[in-house]
Formats: C-alpha cells, sequence, structure tokens
C-alpha cells in the first residue's frame, strides 16, 4: 500500500529518489521519507502528508546510494515517527517497506529485549531484525533474519558501511533496473522507465544485492540465481497530466481512446489466443471477484456472461470470497478484475481458487502483476497508467473487456463503439447538477437491474472524492424499507436506460416525489412530458442499448464526481485516507 524506491550510482540518490517518490506517490501520501547514507552513517529525512513536503528538506543534501518511502497507514497514524525509512537500535540498518508484518508483535516479544521500539510500524521490527541477526550486512544473515517474518512485503534497506542495496519481496512488487554507473528499485516499473532500457522483476522468496551498475540474486538458501532482464516498455513513463489540473480529469477524458483501443485489438482471434489455456468446455461456474470499482465490474461481467453464456456466473466481493466458503472445484472459473492486479484480497481470493484446482483468468491494466502472474490466463484492459485514486477509465476499460469476453463465448457479434457519449456538449449539465449537490450531505442514487451496478459505481465515486455519503438502492426495493427516509430535503439521482424497466422506474420516481423528494434522472429514453416538469433535472444522454449502457452511463457522473470534488475544495487525485493499491487484507 506503500511505494519505495532505492538508488546506488554516481548520481545524486537523494534527488532521484525524491523524483521517483513523486512518480509513487498514488501508492500513498500520509507520509514520505529517505534514508541516505552519509559520512559513514545512514541520515533520514521525513515528513507528514505529499511528497512535496520532502522537497525543502532534502536542499542541498547528497548521496550516492539511499532508500525511500512514501506512505498509506496501516499500523499507527501518519506521523513523522512512524513514516519510513526505519532504522535499527545501533542504527546499522534503515528499511523501507511495503506490506504488513502480521507477526510483528510476536516478533518484538521475541527478539527486542530491552530494546524499545520508537514508532507504532509493524515496520520497525525488520530494521531491528537485521541488526540483530546481520550486523555485518552478509546475504546468508539477511535471509535468516527476513525469514522470521510472516506476512506480505516488498523490502529494501541499507547497512551504514555498504553502497548497497538489500532486498526481497513476497506479495508485493519490486522491481530493479541496472545502468552503467548506476542501479535504482522501485515498487513500479514505471518510475525506472525513463532512465533504463531494461528492468528485472523480483519473485516471490528472492533476494537481491544492488550495487552501482550491477545487481546479484539469490534464492531463499542464500545460492545465487541468474533471472534475465526483461525490455522496459517505454510507454510505461507515462505519469504526466499532460496540461491536465487533476489526473482523474485527463483518464476520463481518455476513455474515447480506450475503448476504441479495446475495439481494434479484442477481436475473436486475439481473444483465443489469449484464453487459449482455459478450457471453457469444462466450466460449468464462473465467479468473479473484485473491491471496490472492480467488484461493480464484476457485477457487470456476472450479468452478461449469464445473459449470453448460460454459465451460472456470480460476482463476488473479494475481501468476503475467501472466508465464505465457496464450492469451488476444477470446472469452476475465477475470474479475478483489478486494475493494479496487485490488491492483496483479490490475489488470496485467486491463491484459493488455485488451491482448489480452478481455471483463473485475470482482466487487469498491469500484465506484469502478482495477480497476472498467479491466473492461467490474463485480459489487459489496455488503459494506460491510471494515477488518480478514484478509477474511471479502467471502469470502462473492464466493462469493455468483460463485454467482449461474453459476446467471444457465445460467438455473438459486438455492437460498436458509441462515439456520440465522447461529444463534450452532452456534458454541457455537468456544472448545473454538481452545482444542485455541491452542499448536500447525502444522496440516493437509485437503478434496476444494470443501472443498479452504475448506481453502486456512482456512490462509490462521489462518497470517496467528494466525501458526499451516497446509498446506492436498486430502484424496485424502494418500498421495502428506505422510502422511509424520503422527505422534502432528499435527493435521489436515478439512472434508466433500460427500455423494459422504464414504466416501473417512472413508478419509483413517482414515490419519491410525492414523499417530496427531488429527482436527478439521467436517462437515455424518452421520459413523458408530466414527469419530465416535475424533476429537479433531466439528463437526457444519446441513445444507447441496455447491455452497453453502463460503460457509458458512468461517465457523465465520472465528470459530476469529479466537479463536485473541485467545488467543495478536495483534490479529486488524492482523497484522504484512500490509496490507489490495496496491498494489504
Ligand atoms: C476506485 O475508485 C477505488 N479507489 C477502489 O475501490 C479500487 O477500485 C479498489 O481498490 C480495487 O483496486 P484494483 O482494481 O486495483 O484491484
Amino acid at each position: 500500500m506503500c511505494g519505495i524506491a532505492g538508488y546506488v550510482g554516481d548520481d545524486n540518490a537523494i534527488s532521484r529518489l525524491y523524483t521517483m517518490l513523486e512518480k509513487l506517490e498514488y501508492r500513498g501520501y500520509d507520509s514520505s521519507g529517505i534514508g541516505y547514507i552519509c559520512n559513514g552513517g545512514i541520515a533520514c529525512l521525513k515528513q507528514v502528508g505529499e511528497v512535496s513536503c520532502l522537497s525543502p528538506l532534502i536542499m542541498g543534501k547528497s548521496s550516492h546510494c539511499g532508500i525511500a518511502h512514501t506512505r498509506w497507514a496501516t499500523h499507527g497514524k501518519p506521523s513523522e515517527v512512524n513514516a519510513h525509512p526505519h532504522l535499527s537500535f545501533d542504527k546499522k540498518w534503515a528499511v523501507v517497506h511495503n506490506g504488513i508484518v502480521e507477526n510483528a508483535t510476536y516478533l518484538k516479544e521475541k527478539y527486542l529485549g530491552d530494546i524499545v521500539p520508537v514508532s507504532e510500524t509493524d515496520t520497525e521490527i525488520i530494521s531491528h531484525l537485521l541488526s540483530i541477526f546481520c550486523p555485518d550486512g552478509d546475504i546468508s544473515s539477511f535471509i535468516s533474519a527476513i525469514s522470521c517474518l510472516s506476512g506480505s512485503y516488498a523490502i529494501c534497506s541499507v547497512h551504514e558501511n555498504m553502497q548497497r542495496l538489500f532486498l526481497t519481496k513476497k506479495h508485493c512488487p519490486l522491481f530493479v533496473a541496472i545502468g552503467r554507473c548506476e542501479s535504482a528499485v522501485s515498487s513500479d516499473i514505471s518510475c525506472l522507465a525513463d532512465r533504463f532500457d531494461r528492468f528485472y522483476e523480483l519473485l516471490d522468496g528472492e533476494y537481491a544485492v544492488v550495487e552501482s551498475g550491477r545487481v546479484t540474486f539469490y534464492n531463499s538458501h542464500g545460492k545465487i540465481i541468474h533471472k534475465d532482464s526483461q525490455k522496459m516498455c517505454k510507454n510505461t513513463s507515462v505519469v504526466d497530466k499532460c496540461g491536465y489540473i487533476h489526473f482523474m480529469l485527463k483518464e476520463i477524458e481518455e476513455e474515447e481512446d480506450v475503448l476504441e483501443r479495446l475495439y481494434s485489438i479484442y477481436d475473436a482471434e486475439r481473444l483465443r489466443q489469449e484464453l487459449i489455456d482455459i478450457d471453457f468446455d469444462r466450466i460449468d461456474r464462473i465467479m468473479l471477484v473484485g473491491c471496490g470499482t472492480a467488484y461493480h465490474a464484476c457485477m457487470y461481467g456476472a450479468t452478461m456472461l449469464s445473459w449470453h453464456t448460460h454459465i451460472t456466473s456470480t460476482a463476488h466481493i473479494a475481501s468476503e470470497f475467501i472466508y465464505s466458503r465457496p464450492d469451488l472445484d476444477d470446472r469452476t472459473l475465477v475470474i479475478a478484475v483489478s486494475q493494479s492486479g496487485e490488491t492483496a484480497d483479490t490475489i488470496s481470493s485467486i491463491e484459493l481458487a488455485r488451491k482448489k484446482g480452478c481455471a483463473t483468468l485475470a482482466i487487469t491494466n498491469c500484465t506484469s502483476s502478482p495477480l497476472s502472474r498467479l491466473c492461467h490466463a490474463t485480459l489487459d484492459i489496455h488503459c494506460g497508467k491510471e494515477i488518480a485514486v478514484a478509477s474511471t477509465k479502467a471502469y470502462n476499460a473492464m466493462l469493455q473487456v468483460m463485454y467482449f469476453l461474453s459476446h467471444y463465448l457465445s460467438k455473438t457479434p459486438y455492437l460498436p463503439l458509441c462515439h456520440e457519449y465522447f461529444d463534450k456538449a452532452i456534458y454541457d449539465d455537468v456544472d448545473k447538477v454538481s452545482m444542485l449537490l455541491k452542499d448536500k450531505r447525502e444522496l440516493f442514487i437509485l437503478g434496476r437491474n444494470l443501472d443498479y451496478i452504475t448506481a453502486m459505481e456512482s456512490a462509490l465515486k462521489i462518497k470517496e472524492i467528494a466525501y458526499i455519503f451516497a446509498s446506492p438502492h436498486p430502484t424496485g426495493e424502494l418500498k421495502y424499507g428506505f422510502i422511509a427516509l424520503i422527505d422534502s430535503d432528499s435527493v435521489c439521482v436515478v439512472f434508466a436506460f433500460d427500455d423494459a424497466l422504464l414504466p416501473k422506474t417512472l413508478l419509483g420516481i413517482e414515490e419519491i416525489m410525492s414523499r417530496g423528494g427531488s429527482v436527478i434522472l439521467i436517462t437515455c429514453l424518452e421520459i413523458p412530458r408530466n414527469i419530465q416538469d416535475r424533476l429537479m433535472c433531466l439528463i437526457s444522454l444519446p441513445v444507447i442499448g441496455t447491455e452497453l449502457s453502463p460503460i457509458y452511463s458512468i461517465i457523465f457522473w465520472q465528470k459530476v464526481s469529479y466537479r463536485v470534488s473541485i467545488l467543495r475544495g478536495n483534490n479529486p487525485d488524492k482523497p484522504r485516507n484512500l490509496a490507489k493499491s490495496v496491498t494489504v487484507e
């Protein structure tokens, strides 16, 4: 849930690490820090808040070897003392860590004796263990220290006497790139792409000692292993707002290109090749797992697959799936949907599915992710780097890929891309709706069937970046309970894109309005005049078929959520308490 980086080489490590932290900030931004070798010791610079808060501290500092971290707090509040790097009691080691040490309390009791931890973090124990097990920085003792840990981790550490980085990982990504007179390490390849042509991906249980211009890899027994480097894909380096004020806005504006790209990539032949390792003839049940926005994409996928393949398909929240005793066997396909491919709950679901002999498929934006590595096959959503914490283009892309998958399996043709939804003029009302909502404390968001999925995703979007409490409901559920909450202060946003369900949706709208509630209706359908006249606002969008509608109807709301977030003075790219990749369960 954090970003880690390391540098050793001829350049100034501190400024290089700072630049990497700026690119890693999407992974956590409650505090950051840099540790570096100086005068035969280790110095640390730490600060609470965004990475830019570190900038005054690094002025005039230089070193040729260091480590860095940007944090999303798990153990211990955001504070300078809890920020990484963490030094060992004798200051011989400094450690940055992404993940969770699950047995930190046990290890503290067993090994620390008189040593009093200075922070509330689980990470600090790693630095103390290194000083206890490995005071001189030899790799076999380093491995012994790390083997005490349980949980998940990507670790980058330095020893006071060495211009070297010591690395290892389990379940969290870590990449190394080697140049002529420098080497760098990062949680994300995109931080390395502008300066290096090739990279190595560290795998679970592997260790590395990185020096300037060289790296040595070890297995968990301390034996040197050979690893092949991989060619850097240069477009992974695009972590740039390209003139937009926020990444979120840029990413919404990219949606047409993303869908167009997917249409050009995923013809039946391409899907056949990508899915060659899955024997669909054996599959009699499909379970889709994901978290947050990705779970909403699973809901859409399950509906499409059920409609088109007649294979029973169900959507599951990944953090619940593993504890729900799912009935899994070798005739089950588990599809994990995850933009980052790093979400711990989703990964655990796939680990369980693999244990039970299921076929597994990842639908992800990161084909080098741990999730993709675990699954039998991967469908790339090809939407380019998504930096804003609130997922936008990745959501539309996940839906589009699942639409393709269901049609591929049923051998039915795709409906074409609907370009009308990208005509800027249809979004003229975004400001109007945003002004109506900007001071609201709560909202109801309603839809039936596929529109309910859009309601779920819309509620999540406005909650996470505008901090407005939004409660999504199937429109038909109104009369079974929550209608009790409707009064003249209530605002209900209703999505209606399914012709067949419109009459019932209109009944629900009548029920709300007759209790004094206000309705904002977002639709592509013809609405009777007598209802139009009594709405708080009618948003009429281009006509689109029901099946494709969730891919497009959400765009209006993504724009509204962005706008409301700005009107309320928030930073939509970095909502409070959140991080882009959630690598802890
Ligand atoms: C999206 O707006 C959210 N910030 C969040 O719910 C996200 O979808 C979730 O963390 C899953 O991420 P993933 O797709 O990378 O697995």
